[in-house]
């Protein structure tokens, strides 16, 4: 069961119908983020399963860039981004997947020592295929996922089954 200020947290994630397309539920998480305390305890909760086994926080870009860079500062880790193809200079991989809406490719820099672990971390996990998509490209480079967490899992779209190993603070 949750805590009391998770729940009050999770309360903070505002249901869109219809958007960006018709027949999306979109998970607008930024009345939790504006909350001080609910950015600090949902913070906490992603990262508590792994505290302790992995060297950096992954963040998928953009709104896990948000919850990456709280949880970097709050673990004492850095933080390596993994950008939309053709926003970073010098992507060392790139992986294409399939999105909920639409098609996308990620990339990373590769700035660190092989077999770093990573923590990867995003706001929402619908069908998989982003966090699926972040952890081969983790691998590919020759690092560790330490693990995988987000914050918001739709359940329901298979996406669990494809990213393997998830820790989420909420699901639907
Ligand atoms: C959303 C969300 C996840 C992904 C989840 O990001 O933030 O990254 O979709 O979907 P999936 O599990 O079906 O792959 P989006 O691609 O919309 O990018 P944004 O964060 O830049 O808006």
């Amino acid at each position: 069961p949750l805590s009391p200020a998770l729940t009050r947290a999770a309360s903070l994630i505002r249901e869109i119908p219809d958007y960006p397309e018709p027949g999306i539920l979109f998970r607008d998480i930024t009345p939790l983020l504006a909350d001080a305390e609910a950015l600090r305890v949902t913070t906490e909760a992603l990262m508590e399963p792994f505290l302790g086994t992995f060297d950096v926080v992954a963040g998928i870009e953009a709104r896990g860039f948000i919850l990456a860079g709280a949880a970097a500062i709050s673990a004492g880790v850095g933080l390596v981004p993994i950008r939309k193809a053709g926003k970073l200079p010098r992507p060392a991989a790139s992986v294409d997947y399939a999105l909920e809406y639409g098609t996308a490719t990620i990339e990373m820099h590769d700035d660190l020592p092989r077999g770093t672990r990573m923590l990867l971390i995003d706001d929402v996990l619908a069908t998989g295929g982003t966090l699926a998509a972040g952890r081969h490209l983790v691998e590919t480079l020759g690092h560790t996922v330490a693990g995988v967490s987000v914050l918001f899992e739709i359940e329901g779209l298979g996406g669990r089954e494809i990213v393997g190993d998830l820790h989420t603070v909420f699901h639907s």
